[in-house]
């Protein structure tokens, strides 16, 4: 038996003996899985839920001091009372079929890692293969409102296979148990689940963190990966853009992201520099508090998309599927992103992709085309006037409408595909 086998097989004994509540199995190639979170450890969250015990808020609240307290207080009490997990596994486990399997190491990541997968293939012979990856503090639940429509689309139009990978440490892909493995390395796991699948060319699609990853996937898979799509592009501002927005000298376009920016600096930068610094100390409180780790995730989903109509429901599921194997890993991403030799730093101008950016107006994301044209072939650039950050869930009709645009017969992405 080789040292990798044997070495997988005791990471697939210590996935079960780390104690998740969740069965899962993490063989050497792609096998069923289905959702099944221990009802005790679901009866007992709820317990701890509405025994949560609410901070006093200001009488007069501060936006920026965090979510209102009687906010929070909705969550506990609908925890309490209303929330069925049951129903949300079953949904998930109805509409989205999904597997587990391992990967021997990405990169300088040494160790085995453990993956959970959707894979929906479409029954159209020329569907194309689409990698989906989502963001923080998303998961699997990002792809439910348009994977029927990239595998189930209108004859005339572009049908793609859908691979929607959990980055490790969110939902039910483990979280990395030595450092090192970051969205750089996971883009190289996801490369190598993509040949276990057999698609060795394919197109990728991404916000959030999981832009971040399949850009890494096209400059480090420039031969596999033949056009990328996606609803958020990071890019700062250079010297030259600062100096001009100084003098005054900036288009609205530039100034509108350069003052988002600075807005997203003093609002959101303390929770990102929290994860950067000391994610452990963080996750203590978070891995023991269903409530709090609501009230964490409660703000990004608000910052992200603030016009979208958050249910209590979506709250409490978005955030259980970080809770149930415990917030630390996904958390720690981010330390990995903000390491210098292979987090966003690295991120380097790759010119032989075909890139699309398909950005909600009002969201963070919104950037001047010829900014993002400094770091990527851009060939197909949307504006949308409504919409925000998580676009796959709240405008899921036309981020498939984009997607289908994008590459269809004819265009240069259908070509780098075709090829
Ligand atoms: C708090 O609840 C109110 C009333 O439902 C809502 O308008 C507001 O957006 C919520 N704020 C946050 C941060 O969730
Ligand atoms: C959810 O399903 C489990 C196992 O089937 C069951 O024990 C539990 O009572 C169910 N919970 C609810 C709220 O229906
Ligand atoms: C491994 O790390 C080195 C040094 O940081 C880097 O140059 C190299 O690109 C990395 N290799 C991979 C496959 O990520
Ligand atoms: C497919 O057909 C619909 C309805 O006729 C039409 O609106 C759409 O533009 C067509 N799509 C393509 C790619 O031709
Ligand atoms: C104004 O901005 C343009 C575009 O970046 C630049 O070429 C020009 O030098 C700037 N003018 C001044 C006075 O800074």
């Amino acid at each position: 038996m080789s040292k990798r086998f044997l070495s997988v097989l005791l990471f697939a004994t210590l996935a079960v003996s780390a104690n998740f509540p969740f069965k899962a199995n993490f063989g050497t190639s792609p096998a069923p899985f289905s959702i099944d979170v221990d009802p005790s450890f679901i009866e007992e969250t709820r317990v701890k839920a509405s025994l949560a015990r609410i901070a006093t808020d200001l009488v007069q609240h501060v936006p920026q001091d965090g979510p209102p307290a009687e906010n929070i207080t909705a969550i506990k009490d609908y925890w309490a009372n209303n929330y069925n997990w049951n129903e949300t596994q079953k949904r998930l486990n109805d509409h989205l079929p999904q597997f587990t399997t391992t990967i021997d190491g990405a990169g300088n990541y040494s160790h085995p890692i453990p993956l959970h997968f959707v894979h929906r293939q479409s029954s159209r012979k020329d569907a194309i293969p689409l990698l989906f990856v989502h963001g923080y503090p998303g998961s699997i639940i990002e792809v439910e409102r348009v994977i029927d429509g990239f595998t189930n689309p209108p004859s005339n139009e572009t049908a793609f296979h859908v691979v929607a990978p959990s980055l490790p440490g969110f939902g039910f892909s483990p979280a990395p148990e030595y450092p090192g493995l970051g969205l750089r390395e996971s883009g190289q796991a996801f490369h190598k689940l993509m040949l276990q699948l057999g698609y060795n060319k394919y197109i990728v699609h991404g916000g959030d963190l999981g832009s971040h990853t399949v850009r890494y996937m096209a400059i480090d898979q420039p031969e596999s990966v033949r056009a990328l799509h996606t609803n958020l592009w990071y890019q700062v501002p250079n010297q030259q853009d600062m100096d001009n927005f100084n003098a005054k000298n900036s288009t609205a376009e530039e100034a509108f992201l350069i003052n988002v920016l600075a807005t997203f600096r003093l609002t959101f930068l303390g929770q990102r520099q929290v994860f950067e610094n000391e994610p452990l100390q963080w996750a203590y409180a978070q891995t023991d508090s269903p409530v709090g780790c609501a009230a964490w995730i409660l703000t990004e989903l608000k910052g992200g998309s603030p016009s979208y109509d958050w249910t209590l429901d979506e709250i409490i599921s978005w955030t259980m599927l970080l809770y149930i194997q415990g917030p630390f890993g996904s958390a720690r991403m981010y330390k990995e992103l903000s390491d210098k030799t292979h987090g966003l730093a690295s991120l380097t101008t790759f010119t032989s992709q075909w890139a699309s950016l398909n950005l909600p107006s009002k969201a963070l994301s919104r950037l001047p085309e010829d900014w993002a044209r400094r770091q990527g072939n851009i060939v197909w650039f949307n504006h949308y006037s409504s919409g925000g950050h998580f676009a796959s869930w709240d405008s899921p009709t036309e981020l498939v409408a984009d997607a289908r645009e994008f590459i269809k017969p004819g265009t240069a992405a259908w070509d780098a595909y075709q090829k």
